[in-house]
């Protein structure tokens, strides 16, 4: 479990029912994603690394509303979000030491962010979250908050804000 993710939860008024689905990107040991399940009907949640994710797939065998996918996240998330009803999306793949991996186009000091707002284009997200802000403010090599801004704006019309708890949230909800 994460507390962050509850804290989160709270602060945006989840679980709401007209949004069943939610879609994590970085799964890492599927502690975010076990507290998503709490919320949402069903979870989609993409890990890059092949180990994680199969560490993941054996511990939350039992937790049947959370599907475990492989791979990187922004080629995955447009066969995902083709066919979803409302859906919030939470952005959290990036490399951070450790056991984590990264894309070779991202870079380990980098986000896929941008790429990952622009492949929802098809059938855009009712929240976008993304998570860690400060390291998208302190790192040179993370998308700047207005390239953020660019990419949300151009799948649809949201409003921005930013929650400061943790590490920092930048929230955008659709209008
Ligand atoms: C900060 S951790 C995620 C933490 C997790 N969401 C939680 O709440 O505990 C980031 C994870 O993203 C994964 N990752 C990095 N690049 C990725 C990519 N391009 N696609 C999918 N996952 C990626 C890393 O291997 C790592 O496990």
């Amino acid at each position: 479990m994460n507390p962050a993710v509850d804290t989160l939860m709270k602060e945006l008024g989840f679980p709401k029912e007209n949004i069943p689905v939610c879609i994590e990107t970085g799964t890492h040991r599927g502690w975010g994603t076990e507290s998503f399940s709490k919320y949402f009907k069903r979870v989609y949640t993409i890990e890059l690394s092949q180990e994680l994710f199969e560490y993941c797939t054996e511990t939350y065998k039992n937790l049947s509303n959370i599907r475990f996918l492989q791979g990187h996240s922004p080629e995955l998330l447009p066969e995902i979000v083709k066919n979803l009803p409302k859906y919030f999306l939470f952005l959290d793949a990036h490399g951070s030491g450790g056991d984590t991996t990264f894309h070779d186009q991202v870079g380990r000091l980098g986000s896929p962010a941008i790429q990952e707002i622009l492949a929802c284009k098809e059938n855009p997200p009712e929240y976008i979250v993304i998570d860690d802000l400060q390291d998208f403010d302190m790192i040179p090599s993370y998308p700047k908050r207005s390239q953020i801004w660019e990419a949300v704006s151009s799948i649809g019309s949201y409003e921005g804000s930013v929650i400061n708890l943790y590490k920092g949230w930048f929230v955008f909800k659709k209008r």
